[in-house]
Order: structure tokens, then C-alpha cells, then sequence
């Protein structure tokens, strides 16, 4: 994220003395990536970031992934997962390899701090809004917000009451997610062939100022999942400046790239990050040559295992597949997909798609999660039979 920023009260100049209305200093916190070579944050805390009471080993429930294994391609109907819990504790993992895991939640309670010390998230929100309060101050959220959450920030849900539940589809990686390389200048600004720019990018604006002792943050690891007593609450920062914090960007702030003729997925990528890509598909017009055909053509990915989140519309090409709002389907590597039986002559004078979907394509085979065995249906893999 190389946008810098600051909100809040600094001191003019990094590493110097800032001083409280009582006369002690503010503690300085730097959070950096990559050891020092890389996006980093300056936090000034009321008190030591560092003072933790009790550590606590916290039992989870276990996520088994099992590979896809006899290889097929395969269709999840998250809106058949059962409804409960907090956006931390309650994920169902979809599907995950060695640089990411794909999880759903749909629940309702707001979650306690919590910290993922293995990666960045990503968290779609599909249905409902809320409040994600962090350590950097709070962003507000609502459907087709992509929030991004940088590895190790402390931050919890705080959900509006609703009588429906939150819908979210969470990524984590393993390494960190940005916007992708060839959008940006050689000093980080974004392009202007960027679907998107700074000015679509949302960070909080002002700090929170907790108090509070005692106070618990579950922290995800590569060993499991700790609970930290910290003798302060974390969110006592009165300012931070740098070029890493949580933002957001709404996929309805994504502008769509289009052509003449079939434009590929690279157009719609909106992320990246070590092993993975994420593509927005939005309303958008359709392809404008004379003779052009607007459903995708059949498609090996050799390189790559795809992953479709179908969030809205009518989803033009996957007529018949049983396809639905929440469904997720999966497209391995090793296996040839294209549209279903029909929708390639449908498709032909259509002017534009109203479909809303967001992928996630891996470099690495994706196994299994139980959230995947939990909501699959069994026949997909015959739905580009003809006349099935
Ligand atoms: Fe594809």
C-alpha cells in the first residue's frame, strides 16, 4: 500500500521526543513489512504496546483440507452454510493451498480483537455492514467493499444489528496483497490505465482512543491460535503516518476495462499477492465488434486453479450449472472449462452484463476445506454435457 498518510497527532520529525499532556513520552511503535525493506506504519501509543499480562493457548476447531483428488471441477453453495458466530472464529475454510486459504462467514455477533500474524486478509463483504474498528482507527463497511487488513493489525467486527446475517468471503495470504505491479509508477502512484485510483482507496480517519486493562487479542499463527492479555487496550494510538494501514475499496468503484473483442481476465485483476490474483467482474458493456461473441471462449488454465465468487446478476454463461447468488465455483488446473450447452448463441447481441462476481486464481493447487465438502453439489462436472 504506498500511499502514504497520516491522521491524528505526531511529532514533526520520526524518532524524537513526543511527549503526553502529563509530561511522558507517547511510545512509538514501527510496523513494518519485510523486515525493514518494505511498507511500514509509524503508531504513537498512549502506553507500551508491548506489556502483555497472560498468554494463553486457544483451542479452534479443526480445518482439515484434503486434496481435489480425483481432480474435478466443483461448485460451493455457501448460502447452504449454516449461519453463526463471529467474523474471526466462525469462518468455514473453502478451499486452501500453501499461499492462501479461501473462507466464508455468515453470522452475526460482532468478534473480539484479533490479529493475523500470517498473512493478509481480505474480507468481500457480500451482504450487511458494520464498523471495522482497528488499531489505525475504524472504516466503516457495506456490501462490495473489499477491506484490506495488513498481517499482524489488531482490529475486531463491530456488525450493525440487522435481521439478516453479514456475508463475507475472506482471503489470507501468505505474503502481502497490493494492487497489481503494472498499475503502479516506479514510485508507487497508480496509473491511469488503473480500473481504480487513490481517491477509491479508504483508510480511517481518525484514531479511536480506547482505554481500557486487561484487554484480549487473539493472534492467528502458523502454530494455531493465542490469546495475549495486553495490560492496555491497543487502540490507544493518538496518530500514525506511513504507507501501511487497513483500507478499502468498494468493487462499485472498480471502472471496467472493455473491448472491441473478448478482453481476458488480467483486465478485471483488482490484487495481488504471492501465489494469487483477485479479478472484479462488474456491470459492463459487452464487447462492441460487429461480429463479436461475448461469453468467454474455452479456457485450460494451465498455470492455475480458479476460483469464482458469484455475488450478483445473471452469471450470462453458467446458464444451467445451477449457479447462484453465494455460489463459488471452482476451475482446477489440469481441467478445460468454458461456458455451459447454449450460452455462447445467447450471449451474441448482448450489450452488457449486469454479473458481479469476484475471482481468486492460485498458482498452487487448492485442496479442500470443510466448508467445501459441507456445501458442494454433486453435479457440476456434467453441467457442459448437452442435453444433460
Ligand atoms: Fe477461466
Amino acid at each position: 500500500m504506498p500511499h502514504y498518510r497520516t491522521i491524528g497527532e505526531i511529532p514533526p520529525k520520526r524518532h524524537t521526543q513526543f511527549r503526553q499532556p502529563d509530561g511522558s513520552l507517547y511510545a512509538e511503535e514501527l510496523m513494518g513489512e519485510e523486515g525493514f525493506s518494505f511498507d511500514s506504519a509509524l503508531l504513537y501509543h498512549r502506553n507500551p504496546p508491548t506489556a502483555l499480562k497472560a498468554i494463553e493457548a486457544v483451542e479452534t476447531e479443526d480445518q482439515e483440507t484434503t486434496p481435489n483428488h480425483p481432480l474435478r471441477p466443483r461448485h460451493f453453495r455457501t448460502h447452504h452454510l449454516k449461519a453463526g458466530g463471529n467474523a474471526v472464529m466462525a469462518r468455514s475454510v473453502l478451499l486452501a493451498n500453501e499461499d492462501a486459504t479461501i473462507s466464508y462467514f455468515v453470522g452475526s455477533d460482532s468478534s473480539d480483537l484479533y490479529k493475523n500474524a500470517t498473512g493478509d486478509e481480505m474480507v468481500f463483504i457480500e451482504q450487511g455492514s458494520g464498523t471495522l474498528e482497528t488499531v489505525f482507527g475504524a472504516l466503516r463497511f457495506e456490501p462490495g467493499d473489499y477491506l484490506l487488513i495488513p498481517a499482524s493489525t489488531i482490529h475486531r467486527y463491530e456488525l450493525d444489528p440487522s435481521d439478516e446475517p453479514v456475508r463475507a468471503l475472506i482471503l489470507e495470504t501468505r505474503g502481502h496483497i497490493g494492487p497489481p505491479r503494472r498499475y503502479l509508477s516506479r514510485n508507487g502512484q497508480l496509473l491511469e490505465h488503473a480500473p481504480y485510483c487513490e481517491r477509491d482507496l479508504h483508510a480511517p480517519m481518525s484514531p479511536l482512543l480506547r482505554e481500557g486493562d486487561n484487554v484480549e487479542v487473539l493472534v492467528k499463527h502458523r502454530g494455531g491460535m493465542t490469546r495475549f492479555i495486553h495490560e492496555h487496550h491497543p487502540f490507544d494510538v493518538v496518530g500514525w503516518d506511513g504507507c501501511l494501514y487497513p483500507h478499502k475499496l468498494s468493487i462499485h468503484d472498480f471502472e471496467p476495462i472493455t473491448g472491441r473483442v473478448h478482453q481476458p481476465p488480467p483486465v478485471h485483476q483488482t490484487f495481488e499477492a504471492p501465489g494469487v490474483v483477485v479479478c472484479s467482474f462488474v456491470p459492463r458493456l459487452f464487447d462492441y465488434h460487429p461480429l463479436a461473441i461475448p461469453a468467454p471462449y474455452n479456457h485450460s488454465n494451465v498455470d492455475s486453479d480458479e476460483v469464482l465468487f458469484y455475488v450478483d446478476g445473471d452469471f450470462m454463461s453458467r446458464k444451467g450449472a445451477g449457479i447462484e447468488k453465494g455460489s463459488v465455483s471452482l476451475h482446477p488446473g489440469g481441467h478445460t472449462h468454458g461456458p455451459q450447452p447454449g450460452s455462447v448463441e445467447a450471449s451474441i447481441g448482448k450489450g452488457g452484463t449486469e454479473e458481479l462476481a469476484v475471482m481468486i486464481d492460485t498458482f498452487r493447487p487448492l485442496d479442500l476445506g470443510p466448508g467445501a465438502r459441507d456445501s458442494q453439489d454433486d453435479g457440476y462436472a456434467w453441467t457442459w454435457l448437452e442435453g444433460r
